[in-house]
């Protein structure tokens, strides 16, 4: 099949190469000119596992290209995926600017001699978005020009997008178009997923629907987590206790300091307003916003608790990443966590394997704050070291040389990543979530 993806950032980019690795010809467009020239080139953006080599071999095999041009894109794929930003507006409902931009654009390029577009949703949408592509494109595309409209949420995870997308759970697409649905069907057959085919509305709103479950999830462990801890009790021996049940599942019940990233802060507040224009407000969403705030807030408490001033305290940071292997910093908790501590007086630390440079560009943090390209010298004579992403990297340095620089051997691990009996018997005082 020959496929179009309009935007080429993370979700595009990840699809797209995918796309081209299981044999399909791809066009990626984007109207970033400096994103396309550092693809054109050879380079790739972002940083996710797996991903240059997979661009490399896929651009080198001829299946895999890159455009500013939206024509070219329109002209090109029988398919057309949008994955454009859908970011929150200020009242918590999704801008959808990007979307509505982008279907006046496609529609700008389509004409009765090109045949057939199925035009595919793959950004996250509110349930019903179909129908207002559909009108619009139906509005601006010349008279006659044929096309369907289509919906197929993305569910790769940052850090491992290239298994995810290679390697689904499951596949949604939804549909009113049986042409739409049977071109969609032609396109993931390759990847030999589960298919879950249904109608335009129910694939819109699944999206929303599992990111919710999944955050709700979060928040529930970790307001068992607060509970562990006013009762001496261990939140992973809890988690361990519930998520062996099958119908529970263990994933998504490690207690920490909140999600964070792209998706589920905006996409759990889209939801909440989605069901409130609905007139089905969805109360139990605002819940799990409120647990995932007072996460941070505790864990700040603990570090004040500890140093009780932190003015002129020297912090350091390990972790500015939303999450391990990926350098994405958008709506992280390590950040919101270092301006915290600058805005009390703290003079940060920090260092992370891979998002110093996006931290650095996108973080918007200011003051006080020191970047490190490794880990040890920055803990050099620091008042406490804080864990804020859960790199795998943390658990295996040196930590009798970690002891010796800080000036006073105080761990805070807001990921649960390191092992207590461990920690005390090197003669650290360590600080965690809910053991
Ligand atoms: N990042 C994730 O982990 C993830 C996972 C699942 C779903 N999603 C959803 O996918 C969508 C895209 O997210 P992302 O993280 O890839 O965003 P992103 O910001 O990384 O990429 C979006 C790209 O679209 C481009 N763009 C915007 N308008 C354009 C236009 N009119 N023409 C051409 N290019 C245009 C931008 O330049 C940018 O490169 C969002 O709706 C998001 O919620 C994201």
């Amino acid at each position: 099949m020959k496929i179009t993806i309009i935007g080429t950032g993370y979700v595009g980019l990840t699809s797209g190469t995918c796309f081209a690795e299981v044999g399909h010809d791809v066009i990626c467009v984007d109207h970033d000119q400096a994103k396309i020239e550092t693809l054109l080139q050879g380079k790739i953006p972002i940083y996710e596992p797996k991903l240059a080599d997979l661009v490399k071999k896929n651009v080198d095999a001829g299946r895999l290209n890159f455009t500013t041009s939206t024509k070219q894109g329109v002209e090109f794929g029988e398919a057309i995926f949008i994955a454009v930003p859908t970011p929150p507006q200020p009242d918590g409902s999704v801008d959808l600017s990007f979307i509505e931009k982008v279907s006046r654009e496609i529609a700008a390029c389509l004409s009765p001699d090109l045949g057939h577009r199925v035009i595919v949703d793959k950004s996250t949408v509110p349930v019903k978005t179909g129908d207002k592509v559909e009108q619009t494109i139906a509005r601006y595309a010349t008279a006659g020009s044929e096309f369907s409209v289509a919906s197929n949420p993305e569910f790769l995870r940052e850090g491992s997008a290239v298994d995810d997308l290679l390697n689904p759970d499951r596949v949604v697409f939804g549909s009113n178009s049986a042409q739409a649905l049977s071109i969609l069907r032609e396109i993931y057959q390759p990847f030999n997923a589960p298919m879950i085919e249904t109608d335009i509305n129910s694939s819109e709103l699944i999206k929303h629907a599992a990111n919710s479950f999944l955050a709700l999830k979060i928040s529930y462990i970790n307001a068992i987590s607060a509970i562990c801890e006013k009762s001496d009790a261990n939140v992973e021996e809890v988690a361990k206790g519930i998520g062996l049940d099958h119908r529970i599942g263990s994933a998504f019940l490690n207690a920490g300091l909140g999600y964070g990233g792209s998706c589920f802060p905006k996409d759990i507040k889209a939801f909440i307003a989605i069901a409130e224009e609905l007139g089905q407000p969805f109360d139990l969403l605002k819940e799990v916003e409120r647990i995932n705030e007072r996460q941070l807030e505790q864990f700040l408490d603990k570090i004040k608790e500890k140093l009780w001033v932190l003015k002129d305290k020297k912090i350091a940071l390990w972790g500015l990443a939303f999450k391990s292997n990926t350098d994405d910093v958008r709506e992280s908790i390590a950040i919101k966590l270092a301006k915290e501590l600058l805005a009390q007086g703290a003079s940060v630390h920090a260092y992370d394997p891979k998002a110093l440079e996006t931290a650095k560009k996108f973080g918007g943090l200011s003051g006080d704050i020191h970047y490190y390209n490794e880990p040890y010298a920055l803990l050099e004579q620091a008042d406490a070291l804080v864990i804020a992403t859960e790199w795998q990297e943390f658990t295996s340095l040196d930590f009798p040389k970690v002891k010796q620089s800080l000036r006073t051997p105080l761990i805070f691990d807001g990921r649960n990543l390191l092992d207590p009996a461990m920690m005390n018997n090197l003669g650290f005082e360590y600080v965690s979530i809910g053991r």
